[in-house]
Protein backbone atom coordinates (compact mmCIF):
# COMPACT_ATOMS: atom_id res chain seq x y z
CA UNK A 1 0.00 0.00 0.00
CA UNK A 2 1.05 3.47 -1.07
CA UNK A 3 -0.69 5.47 1.14
CA UNK A 4 -0.33 8.72 -0.80
CA UNK A 5 -2.17 7.65 -3.40
CA UNK A 6 -5.15 6.30 -1.65
CA UNK A 7 -5.03 9.45 0.09
CA UNK A 8 -5.24 11.78 -2.40
CA UNK A 9 -8.15 9.21 -3.98
CA UNK A 10 -10.18 9.06 -1.69
CA UNK A 11 -10.07 12.88 -0.81
CA UNK A 12 -10.89 13.48 -4.60
CA UNK A 13 -13.96 11.22 -4.35
CA UNK A 14 -14.62 12.95 -1.20
CA UNK A 15 -14.68 16.32 -2.96
CA UNK A 16 -17.12 16.20 -5.17
CA UNK A 17 -19.00 13.18 -3.38
CA UNK A 18 -20.11 14.58 0.06
CA UNK A 19 -23.13 15.25 2.08
CA UNK A 20 -23.86 18.65 3.34
CA UNK A 21 -24.19 18.12 7.21
CA UNK A 22 -24.72 21.13 9.54
CA UNK A 23 -22.15 19.55 11.66
CA UNK A 24 -19.69 19.80 8.46
CA UNK A 25 -20.38 23.37 8.15
CA UNK A 26 -19.07 24.00 11.26
CA UNK A 27 -15.46 23.99 13.37
CA UNK A 28 -17.32 24.81 16.59
CA UNK A 29 -15.79 21.59 18.95
CA UNK A 30 -18.93 21.88 20.75
CA UNK A 31 -21.61 21.78 18.09
CA UNK A 32 -19.21 18.69 16.68
CA UNK A 33 -19.60 16.89 19.83
CA UNK A 34 -23.04 17.45 20.20
CA UNK A 35 -23.40 15.85 16.55
CA UNK A 36 -21.24 12.73 17.37
CA UNK A 37 -23.27 11.98 20.94
CA UNK A 38 -26.30 11.95 18.74
CA UNK A 39 -24.80 9.97 15.98
CA UNK A 40 -23.16 7.35 17.87
CA UNK A 41 -26.40 5.01 18.02
CA UNK A 42 -28.77 6.90 16.00
CA UNK A 43 -28.92 7.51 11.98
CA UNK A 44 -28.01 10.47 10.15
CA UNK A 45 -31.18 10.53 8.85
CA UNK A 46 -33.44 10.55 12.29
CA UNK A 47 -31.00 12.96 13.51
CA UNK A 48 -31.28 15.21 10.54
CA UNK A 49 -35.07 14.92 9.52
CA UNK A 50 -36.68 14.72 12.79
CA UNK A 51 -34.48 18.29 13.86
CA UNK A 52 -32.98 16.31 16.71
CA UNK A 53 -29.57 18.90 16.60
CA UNK A 54 -30.80 21.93 15.03
CA UNK A 55 -33.24 22.02 18.27
CA UNK A 56 -30.51 21.22 20.67
CA UNK A 57 -28.36 23.87 19.26
CA UNK A 58 -30.97 26.09 19.45
CA UNK A 59 -31.45 25.39 23.38
CA UNK A 60 -28.08 24.55 23.96
CA UNK A 61 -25.79 26.76 21.73
CA UNK A 62 -22.62 27.10 24.53
CA UNK A 63 -21.82 23.96 26.62
CA UNK A 64 -22.65 26.16 29.56
CA UNK A 65 -26.04 26.69 28.37
CA UNK A 66 -26.27 22.50 29.00
CA UNK A 67 -23.91 22.62 31.94
CA UNK A 68 -26.96 25.02 33.53
CA UNK A 69 -29.85 23.21 32.05
CA UNK A 70 -32.27 21.00 34.54
CA UNK A 71 -31.99 17.09 33.54
CA UNK A 72 -35.65 16.99 32.44
CA UNK A 73 -35.35 19.25 30.27
CA UNK A 74 -32.41 17.84 29.10
CA UNK A 75 -33.92 14.26 28.48
CA UNK A 76 -37.30 15.77 27.15
CA UNK A 77 -35.20 17.62 24.02
CA UNK A 78 -33.24 13.94 23.75
CA UNK A 79 -36.84 12.10 23.80
CA UNK A 80 -37.18 9.94 20.84
CA UNK A 81 -33.04 9.41 20.39
CA UNK A 82 -32.86 6.48 22.94
CA UNK A 83 -29.65 5.59 24.81
CA UNK A 84 -30.59 8.62 27.10
CA UNK A 85 -26.71 8.29 29.28
CA UNK A 86 -25.40 10.00 26.15
CA UNK A 87 -27.13 12.91 26.94
CA UNK A 88 -26.03 12.78 30.76
CA UNK A 89 -22.90 12.27 29.51
CA UNK A 90 -23.04 15.25 27.32
CA UNK A 91 -24.38 17.25 30.28
CA UNK A 92 -21.57 16.14 32.72
CA UNK A 93 -18.99 16.69 29.86
CA UNK A 94 -20.24 20.49 30.35
CA UNK A 95 -19.80 20.63 33.75
CA UNK A 96 -16.00 19.36 33.68
CA UNK A 97 -15.78 22.11 31.00
CA UNK A 98 -17.49 25.09 32.81
CA UNK A 99 -15.45 23.78 36.18
CA UNK A 100 -12.78 22.49 35.28
CA UNK A 101 -11.78 24.51 32.02
CA UNK A 102 -13.03 27.82 32.44
CA UNK A 103 -15.75 27.01 30.01
CA UNK A 104 -13.29 26.91 27.46
CA UNK A 105 -13.74 23.49 25.12
CA UNK A 106 -10.00 22.05 25.30
CA UNK A 107 -8.22 21.84 22.53
CA UNK A 108 -5.85 18.78 23.04
CA UNK A 109 -7.09 15.87 22.49
CA UNK A 110 -5.88 13.86 25.48
CA UNK A 111 -7.58 16.14 27.50
CA UNK A 112 -10.67 15.83 25.07
CA UNK A 113 -10.62 12.34 25.95
CA UNK A 114 -10.80 12.70 29.53
CA UNK A 115 -14.49 14.53 29.29
CA UNK A 116 -17.26 11.89 30.68
CA UNK A 117 -18.72 9.99 28.46
CA UNK A 118 -16.38 10.27 25.51
CA UNK A 119 -14.13 7.54 24.70
CA UNK A 120 -11.21 7.43 22.09
CA UNK A 121 -13.80 7.64 18.50
CA UNK A 122 -15.42 10.97 19.64
CA UNK A 123 -12.54 12.90 20.96
CA UNK A 124 -10.66 12.35 17.83
CA UNK A 125 -13.89 12.79 15.66
CA UNK A 126 -13.97 16.04 17.96
CA UNK A 127 -9.74 16.68 17.43
CA UNK A 128 -10.14 16.40 13.32
CA UNK A 129 -13.26 17.55 12.64
CA UNK A 130 -13.23 20.84 14.59
CA UNK A 131 -9.46 22.13 14.87
CA UNK A 132 -8.22 19.84 11.60
CA UNK A 133 -5.66 17.95 13.67
CA UNK A 134 -4.50 14.45 12.86
CA UNK A 135 -6.05 11.93 14.76
CA UNK A 136 -6.67 8.58 13.65
CA UNK A 137 -10.43 7.59 14.29
CA UNK A 138 -12.23 4.50 13.90
CA UNK A 139 -15.90 3.37 13.76
CA UNK A 140 -17.89 0.79 12.88
CA UNK A 141 -17.70 2.38 8.77
CA UNK A 142 -13.99 2.88 9.40
CA UNK A 143 -13.63 -0.68 11.04
CA UNK A 144 -15.77 -2.47 7.88
CA UNK A 145 -13.36 -0.55 5.00
CA UNK A 146 -10.53 -1.36 7.12
CA UNK A 147 -11.35 -5.16 7.62
CA UNK A 148 -12.20 -4.88 3.81
CA UNK A 149 -9.00 -2.59 2.42
CA UNK A 150 -6.54 -5.30 4.06
CA UNK A 151 -9.03 -8.55 4.29
CA UNK A 152 -8.64 -9.16 7.44
CA UNK A 153 -10.04 -12.04 8.54
CA UNK A 154 -10.08 -12.36 11.67
CA UNK A 155 -12.71 -10.98 14.83
CA UNK A 156 -12.47 -7.42 15.40
CA UNK A 157 -14.11 -6.89 18.61
CA UNK A 158 -10.91 -8.15 20.40
CA UNK A 159 -8.02 -5.98 22.13
CA UNK A 160 -6.27 -7.58 18.68
CA UNK A 161 -8.52 -6.51 16.35
CA UNK A 162 -8.79 -2.97 17.72
CA UNK A 163 -5.25 -2.90 17.79
CA UNK A 164 -4.93 -3.65 14.09
CA UNK A 165 -7.79 -1.50 13.12
CA UNK A 166 -6.36 1.70 15.21
CA UNK A 167 -3.18 1.32 13.90
CA UNK A 168 -3.74 1.22 10.57
CA UNK A 169 -6.31 3.90 10.74
CA UNK A 170 -3.44 5.73 12.10
CA UNK A 171 -1.05 5.10 9.17
CA UNK A 172 -3.40 5.82 6.83
CA UNK A 173 -4.36 8.47 8.09
CA UNK A 174 -3.50 11.91 5.98
CA UNK A 175 -1.49 14.06 8.49
CA UNK A 176 -1.97 17.65 5.91
CA UNK A 177 -5.96 17.08 6.08
CA UNK A 178 -6.91 14.86 8.74
CA UNK A 179 -10.54 16.73 8.80
CA UNK A 180 -11.41 15.82 5.13
CA UNK A 181 -9.53 12.42 5.42
CA UNK A 182 -11.82 11.13 8.58
CA UNK A 183 -14.71 12.51 7.10
CA UNK A 184 -13.76 10.73 4.00
CA UNK A 185 -13.41 7.30 5.54
CA UNK A 186 -16.14 7.79 6.93
CA UNK A 187 -18.60 8.33 4.02
CA UNK A 188 -16.96 6.13 2.27
CA UNK A 189 -18.12 3.18 4.25
CA UNK A 190 -21.98 4.73 4.76
CA UNK A 191 -22.05 5.42 0.78
CA UNK A 192 -20.30 2.72 -0.56
CA UNK A 193 -18.36 0.17 1.57
CA UNK A 194 -22.23 -0.54 2.81
CA UNK A 195 -22.06 -3.76 5.43
CA UNK A 196 -24.38 -6.17 2.49
CA UNK A 197 -24.47 -4.44 -0.81
CA UNK A 198 -21.09 -2.64 -0.83
CA UNK A 199 -20.67 -1.01 -4.53
CA UNK A 200 -17.49 -2.12 -5.41
CA UNK A 201 -17.73 -1.02 -9.10
CA UNK A 202 -18.00 2.83 -8.00
CA UNK A 203 -15.59 2.71 -5.11
CA UNK A 204 -12.69 5.12 -5.50
CA UNK A 205 -10.29 3.06 -3.51
CA UNK A 206 -11.02 -0.48 -5.31
CA UNK A 207 -7.13 -0.27 -6.53
CA UNK A 208 -6.14 -0.42 -3.32
CA UNK A 209 -8.51 -2.92 -1.92
CA UNK A 210 -7.17 -6.65 -1.37
CA UNK A 211 -11.15 -7.80 -0.96
CA UNK A 212 -11.32 -6.66 -4.34
CA UNK A 213 -8.87 -7.63 -5.76
CA UNK A 214 -8.18 -11.02 -5.04
CA UNK A 215 -12.36 -11.46 -5.65
CA UNK A 216 -13.50 -12.00 -2.16
CA UNK A 217 -16.88 -11.47 -1.11
CA UNK A 218 -16.23 -8.07 0.91
CA UNK A 219 -19.74 -8.80 2.45
CA UNK A 220 -18.60 -11.13 4.41
CA UNK A 221 -16.42 -8.83 6.63
CA UNK A 222 -15.42 -7.27 9.04
CA UNK A 223 -16.02 -10.69 11.31
CA UNK A 224 -17.59 -9.77 14.45
CA UNK A 225 -18.83 -12.18 18.11
CA UNK A 226 -22.02 -13.49 16.73
CA UNK A 227 -24.93 -11.32 18.05
CA UNK A 228 -26.33 -11.68 21.56
CA UNK A 229 -29.56 -13.72 21.00
CA UNK A 230 -32.90 -12.31 21.03
CA UNK A 231 -34.74 -12.13 24.55
CA UNK A 232 -38.62 -12.02 24.44
CA UNK A 233 -40.06 -9.87 27.47
CA UNK A 234 -43.30 -9.12 28.26
CA UNK A 235 -44.44 -5.73 29.89
CA UNK A 236 -47.68 -4.85 31.54
CA UNK A 237 -48.59 -1.52 32.35
CA UNK A 238 -52.00 0.84 33.93
CA UNK A 239 -53.64 3.25 32.28
CA UNK A 240 -54.71 5.59 34.96
CA UNK A 241 -56.74 8.76 34.01
CA UNK A 242 -58.20 11.58 36.35
CA UNK A 243 -60.74 14.16 35.27
CA UNK A 244 -58.56 16.91 35.33
CA UNK A 245 -56.56 15.35 32.94
CA UNK A 246 -53.70 14.09 35.40
CA UNK A 247 -52.24 10.67 34.10
CA UNK A 248 -50.18 8.11 36.71
CA UNK A 249 -46.92 7.71 35.86
CA UNK A 250 -44.17 5.89 37.19
CA UNK A 251 -40.38 7.99 37.27
CA UNK A 252 -37.82 4.93 36.39
CA UNK A 253 -34.68 4.36 39.11
CA UNK A 254 -32.63 2.16 36.80
CA UNK A 255 -29.63 3.42 35.21
CA UNK A 256 -30.51 2.73 31.52
CA UNK A 257 -33.31 5.05 31.31
CA UNK A 258 -32.70 6.95 34.98
CA UNK A 259 -34.84 10.05 34.83
CA UNK A 260 -37.21 9.23 32.27
CA UNK A 261 -40.75 8.58 32.80
CA UNK A 262 -43.41 5.55 31.92
CA UNK A 263 -46.58 3.98 32.40
CA UNK A 264 -46.60 2.19 35.88
CA UNK A 265 -45.89 -1.52 35.25
CA UNK A 266 -47.74 -4.10 37.49
CA UNK A 267 -47.23 -7.80 37.47
CA UNK A 268 -49.52 -9.51 35.10
CA UNK A 269 -51.60 -11.33 37.78
CA UNK A 270 -52.72 -8.12 39.36
CA UNK A 271 -53.41 -6.39 35.84
CA UNK A 272 -55.24 -9.46 34.12
CA UNK A 273 -59.32 -8.97 34.94
CA UNK A 274 -58.88 -5.35 33.56
CA UNK A 275 -59.43 -4.77 30.16
CA UNK A 276 -56.52 -3.96 27.36
CA UNK A 277 -56.99 -1.08 25.68
CA UNK A 278 -53.44 -0.85 23.81
CA UNK A 279 -50.73 -2.94 22.59
CA UNK A 280 -47.25 -2.65 20.63
CA UNK A 281 -43.97 -3.99 20.55
CA UNK A 282 -40.69 -2.27 20.48
CA UNK A 283 -36.79 -3.68 20.61
CA UNK A 284 -34.62 -2.37 23.12
CA UNK A 285 -30.67 -3.57 22.87
CA UNK A 286 -31.11 -7.30 22.46
CA UNK A 287 -34.61 -7.56 23.79
CA UNK A 288 -38.01 -7.58 22.13
CA UNK A 289 -40.62 -6.23 24.52
CA UNK A 290 -44.54 -6.96 24.09
CA UNK A 291 -46.12 -4.20 26.01
CA UNK A 292 -49.36 -4.29 26.90
CA UNK A 293 -51.27 -1.56 28.78
CA UNK A 294 -54.79 -2.35 30.86
CA UNK A 295 -57.58 0.32 31.84
CA UNK A 296 -57.14 1.12 35.56
CA UNK A 297 -59.07 4.16 37.07
CA UNK A 298 -58.35 7.19 39.44
CA UNK A 299 -58.71 5.16 42.93
CA UNK A 300 -55.46 3.50 41.52
CA UNK A 301 -52.93 4.59 44.08
CA UNK A 302 -49.51 5.95 43.48
CA UNK A 303 -46.69 3.32 44.63
CA UNK A 304 -43.09 4.71 45.06
CA UNK A 305 -41.71 6.69 42.21
CA UNK A 306 -44.97 7.10 40.76
CA UNK A 307 -46.96 10.67 40.84
CA UNK A 308 -50.31 11.77 38.67
CA UNK A 309 -48.37 14.25 36.06
CA UNK A 310 -51.11 17.20 35.11
CA UNK A 311 -52.14 17.74 31.67
CA UNK A 312 -50.17 20.17 31.36
CA UNK A 313 -46.49 18.83 31.93
CA UNK A 314 -47.42 16.09 30.09
CA UNK A 315 -45.85 17.51 26.60
CA UNK A 316 -42.12 18.10 28.81
CA UNK A 317 -42.27 15.04 30.60
CA UNK A 318 -39.17 13.17 29.32
CA UNK A 319 -40.26 9.77 28.06
CA UNK A 320 -39.16 6.68 26.62
CA UNK A 321 -40.35 6.75 23.03
CA UNK A 322 -42.42 3.05 23.51
CA UNK A 323 -44.44 4.93 26.45
CA UNK A 324 -44.78 8.44 24.66
CA UNK A 325 -46.76 6.47 21.48
CA UNK A 326 -48.79 4.71 24.00
CA UNK A 327 -49.66 7.70 26.07
CA UNK A 328 -50.30 10.14 22.69
CA UNK A 329 -52.59 7.50 21.22
CA UNK A 330 -54.14 6.84 24.69
CA UNK A 331 -54.82 10.58 25.19
CA UNK A 332 -56.26 11.03 21.84
CA UNK A 333 -59.00 8.29 22.37
CA UNK A 334 -60.06 9.47 25.55
N1 LIG B 1 -21.68 9.21 12.10
C1 LIG B 1 -20.92 9.55 13.15
N2 LIG B 1 -20.30 10.72 12.94
C2 LIG B 1 -20.69 11.13 11.72
C3 LIG B 1 -20.41 12.25 10.95
N3 LIG B 1 -19.62 13.19 11.43
N4 LIG B 1 -20.97 12.34 9.75
C4 LIG B 1 -21.80 11.38 9.31
N5 LIG B 1 -22.10 10.31 10.00
C5 LIG B 1 -21.56 10.18 11.19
Amino acid sequence: MHPEAFREALVDWFSTHQKDYPWRRTKDPWAILVSEMMLQQTQVATVLDRGYFTRWMERFPTPADLAAADESEVLSLWEGLGYYNRARNLQSATVVIRDEHHGRFPRELSTIETLPGIGRYTAAAVYSFAFDKPAPLVDANVARVIARLYHFDQRIDTAAGQKFLWDTAAELLDQQRPRDFNSALMELGQAICKPRAPRCKECPVADWCQSFQQDRDPATLPIKKPKRETVLVDEHAIWSHRDDGAVLLQHESGTRRKGLWKLPLRSVESVSHLPVIYRSTYGITHHRVSLTVYQSDSSEKPRKDESWVPATDLPTTPMASPFRKALDKLLSSC
